[in-house]
């Protein structure tokens, strides 16, 4: 075996886009999750790598599970969690996004955690604060770390993703978790198509890296994993689909029409599920299938993951060969 070449640091502070990321970044976080998936499956108590630490979650925009899911991460590695949520966020009595976050920086939190319905809201928080900052989904921009655990999912079946082929099904167009997943399966060398109703794609999706698809037939040939996003309808302005019918009819995702895909095929969805509409019932509890309870297990271990790399609470350097053997 060769002598590491160089010492490469984790270089984030935050975690905004997962265009930020490069893959040695993410298999860093990989590598630190993977060890929290399995001691949190066998119940083992983890070593308190955030102790003393205090993790703000500020969440402007409903949430159940990615909520839960940060709390859990956190307290899991011995941080201090304060919640704030959509209705007892001060937003709600006219303050300023510039001003909650002024406040709440004040207070000195070591890591924010922000879901807002605004893209870039994420962004502006750092850039206004300095302080470290984790986007926990920013409109209909991006949720890395929908995206990151998606991805660590499927290769704790696969081992790699590289040259694997995936299918996004449904309401791209007002989907953060599909911006995510694109780049990151993209950056993973993945083959990535898209389907759905042309109004529910993007006007510009074939510029993505992706092949994109209106008949769901042919977008499930051959695919290794799929992957459902209900209609976000708080987000569309009109009309842009008939009815939930018609898109289970032409979209939804059941058995049958799985059989034109790989016969491993890998079905996934970020939660939250409209049975019967995007996915039926059966296919979603079908444990030789769905992996959608693992997606949520694996939130956890991504963000506890996530969590001590920012800070630097992990060890957060890996020794890189860099091909001439007689490394440092
Ligand atoms: C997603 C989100 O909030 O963007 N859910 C999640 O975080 N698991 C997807 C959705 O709301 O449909």
């Amino acid at each position: 075996m060769s002598r590491p070449g160089f010492a490469y640091d984790f270089p984030h502070s935050s975690l905004l886009s997962v265009g930020d990321l490069n893959p040695l970044d993410v298999s860093m976080i990989f590598e630190r999750a993977s060890l929290h998936f399995d001691a949190n499956r066998r119940k083992e108590p983890r070593e308190r790598t955030l102790d003393g630490l205090a993790v703000v979650n500020l969440f402007f925009e409903n949430s159940t599970r990615t909520l839960a899911s940060f709390e859990m991460a956190a307290k899991r590695l011995g941080a201090d969690v304060i919640n704030f949520s959509a209705g007892s966020a001060s937003i709600s009595k006219g303050e300023s996004l510039a001003d909650t976050a002024l406040n709440l920086n004040a207070m000195n939190p070591d890591v924010m955690v922000v879901r807002h319905n605004a893209a870039g809201a994420a962004a502006y928080f750092a850039k206004v604060t300095g302080a470290a900052v984790v986007n926990g989904g920013d409109g209909a921009h991006e949720h890395p770390t929908q995206a990151l655990l998606d991805a660590f999912t499927l290769t704790r079946h696969w081992g790699d993703i590289g040259g694997k082929r995936i299918c996004i099904i449904g309401d791209i167009l007002h989907s953060r978790v599909a911006r995510s997943n694109i780049s990151l399966l993209n950056l993973l060398n993945a083959e990535v198509r898209l389907c759905g109703p042309a109004t529910l794609l993007p006007a510009d999706a074939d510029r993505w890296g992706v092949t994109v698809f209106h008949d769901l037939d042919e977008a499930l040939e051959g695919c290794d994993a799929v992957m459902a996003l209900r209609m976000q309808k708080e987000r569309m302005s009109g009309g842009l689909i008939p009815s939930d019918r018609e898109f289970a009819a032409l979209y939804g995702l059941n058995h049958a029409r799985l059989d034109v895909a790989s016969p491993d095929c890998l079905v996934m969805h970020p939660g939250p599920m409209n049975r019967g509409v995007e996915i039926d019932g059966a296919l979603a509890d079908d444990p030789e299938r769905a992996v959608i309870m693992e997606q949520a297990e694996a939130g956890v271990a991504i963000r506890m993951a996530i969590l001590e790399l920012i800070t630097g609470r992990a060890s957060n350097q890996r020794y890189v060969d860099d091909g001439t053997g007689d490394g440092a």
